[in-house]
């Protein structure tokens, strides 16, 4: 797709999700020049993986590969909810994030929203697309019911959580394979 491909609405994609899901509010706040929407099954094509690329390491699978992914996760519903922003000029994604809502046996059958793979094309950072990416995904992790969202991320991203209502709380501890 080149960059020069025109918008493609919301009615035209196969959605992750419904896009009614994604708060209205936060639609009106976000910057102009920008649309934000559920992850579509083409996204792949619109620079989805580049675009997270600018957060770790995201090499290309190839589309049938990303496509099985998609499909895979959207098997279990009510659980991933993928969203991507996207520029109304050139129909490519400038930013994405992601809440998993972790169903659990504790507080009386509670769910919690876990906030993954938050990143913004670095040509459009500081235009508050990160902070309307986490307001749309703690919005659709509270309508889920969880009692609490939570996230990890480094030292250097804590101003930025603060500044999206966030506190710090414990530590984080990891074992990679
Ligand atoms: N340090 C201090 N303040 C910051 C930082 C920072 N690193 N980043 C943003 N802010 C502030 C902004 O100045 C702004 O403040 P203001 O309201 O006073 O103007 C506010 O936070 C909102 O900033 P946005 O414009 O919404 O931030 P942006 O769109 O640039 O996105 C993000 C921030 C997502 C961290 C982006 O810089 C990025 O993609 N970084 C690389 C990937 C990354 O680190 N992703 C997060 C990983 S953690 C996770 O995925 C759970």
């Amino acid at each position: 797709m080149s960059s020069s491909s025109t918008f493609t609405p919301d009615h035209k994609l196969d959605l992750f999700f419904p896009a009614d899901l994604i708060s209205p509010q936060v639609k009106t706040q976000l910057h102009p020049d920008v649309h934000v929407r559920p992850l579509s099954s083409t996204d792949y094509h619109r620079g989805y993986l580049s675009i997270l690329s600018v957060l770790t390491q995201a090499p290309d699978v190839g589309y049938p590969a990303w496509l099985a992914q998609f499909n895979a996760m959207r098997a279990s519903p009510n659980t991933y909810f993928p969203i991507v922003i996207v520029s109304k000029a050139t129909d490519r994604i400038v930013g994405v994030g992601c809440v998993f809502i972790e169903r659990k046996f504790l507080r009386g059958l509670g769910s919690v929203g876990h906030i993954e793979d938050i990143a913004v094309d670095k040509n459009q950072q500081g235009k508050k697309l990160g902070l309307r990416i986490i307001q749309a995904l703690t919005d659709v992790s509270e309508k889920s019911g969880c009692y609490k969202t939570i996230l990890n991320c480094s030292d250097e991203n804590i101003p930025f959580y603060e500044k999206c209502g966030f506190q710090k709380k414990e530590n984080e501890m990891a074992k990679y394979a």
